[in-house]
């Protein structure tokens, strides 16, 4: 599983790294390259070469697809650090951008980031019909906007210091997350024409982002910041309603085994081919240990 993590890794750092260089340089090119670059563990993009397999999906176009999503998330996080969100200063194991940068070059820097995504997936260097690069530009904007990203960081924002019931708090936090793992497992069905499997792969997606953000919540909880290269133990401080607020560190930890389960279930139908898609989900919810 690391192995591969670390090729697929390997991978879309270079991909990125050659975007990038056959674009006009300008002064914002080292702190988008500094949050985006070096320390992901790019797990996304794991997700979306492990469905890509189900569906035979040829890797390279993978490897795009994944680039194109990492630059959001990379966003995401430089955005999620600053002040007037979580006001983190450790990221990835360094300085959070805007402490490196300065606020305003980090918004911008974040800014760019997300355009390039579609930059990215609107390339005549991307070998695919308009159509399906249309339809695949179209959901990711989807997952990042109001319903997905923003919209999730916005409840999660919003919802600090009150007391929130379970139902809420999973919606804000598959908005947040779970979205544009939904996009990683529907990317390669979308590439492959394979439409019948889109709503399975969809439920499928939120679910692992869940799954996901539940585990970084209880890495929060447990865990030593050395290792995960982030300030630990801060979501209590600072009020934010998770699922351990709310049902106690042994509940939760039950409700992602259940939540792992259902996934299982749910991929069986897939049969060997979602082997590797299997391991990393076993990854995600063992990272808690
Ligand atoms: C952190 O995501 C933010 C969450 C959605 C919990 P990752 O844990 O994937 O961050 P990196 O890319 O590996 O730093
Ligand atoms: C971030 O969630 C989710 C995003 C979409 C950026 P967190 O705020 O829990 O992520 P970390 O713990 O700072 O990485
Ligand atoms: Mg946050
Ligand atoms: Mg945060
Ligand atoms: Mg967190």
């Amino acid at each position: 599983m690391k192995k591969k993590l670390n090729k697929i890794a390997r991978d879309i750092n270079n991909f990125l790294i050659k975007f990038l260089s056959n674009q006009k340089y300008t002064d914002l090119i080292k702190p988008m390259k500094y949050g985006l670059l070096p320390g992901g563990k790019k797990i996304r993009s794991k997700l979306i070469v492990d469905v890509g397999k189900i569906f035979s999906s040829k890797y390279q176009n993978l490897i795009r697809i994944g680039a194109a999503v990492e630059c959001i998330h990379a966003y995401s996080l430089i955005h999620d650090d600053l002040p007037c969100m979580d006001n983190d200063s450790l990221r990835r194991g360094k300085l959070s951008t805007h402490k490196k940068f300065g606020e305003s070059t980090a918004i911008l820097a974040g800014n760019s980031l997300l355009t390039i995504a579609f930059e990215i997936l609107s390339s005549p260097n991307f070998n695919l019909e308009s159509k399906v690069k249309i339809k695949l530009i179209n959901l990711i904007s989807e997952c990042s906007g109001h319903s997905g990203i923003a919209g999730g960081q916005y409840s999660d924002l919003s919802f600090e210091r009150k007391k929130i019931p379970l139902k809420k708090i999973v919606e804000m936090q598959i908005k947040k997350t779970g979205k544009l793992f939904s996009f990683c497992c529907m990317a390669p069905a979308i590439m492959n024409k394979k439409i019948k499997y889109l709503q399975d792969f969809d439920q499928i997606g939120s679910n692992i982002g869940l799954l996901f953000q539940i585990a970084d919540d209880l890495i929060d909880f447990t865990g030593d910041t050395k290792k995960v290269g982030k300030k630990t133990k801060k979501d209590l401080k600072k009020g934010k309603a998770t699922l351990i607020s709310l049902l106690g560190h042994k509940n939760t930890i039950k409700y992602n085994n259940k939540l792992k389960l259902k996934i299982f279930k749910k991929l069986n139908k897939f049969g060997k081919k979602s082997q590797d898609l299997k391991n990393t989900i076993n990854y995600i919810a063992n990272r808690i240990k």
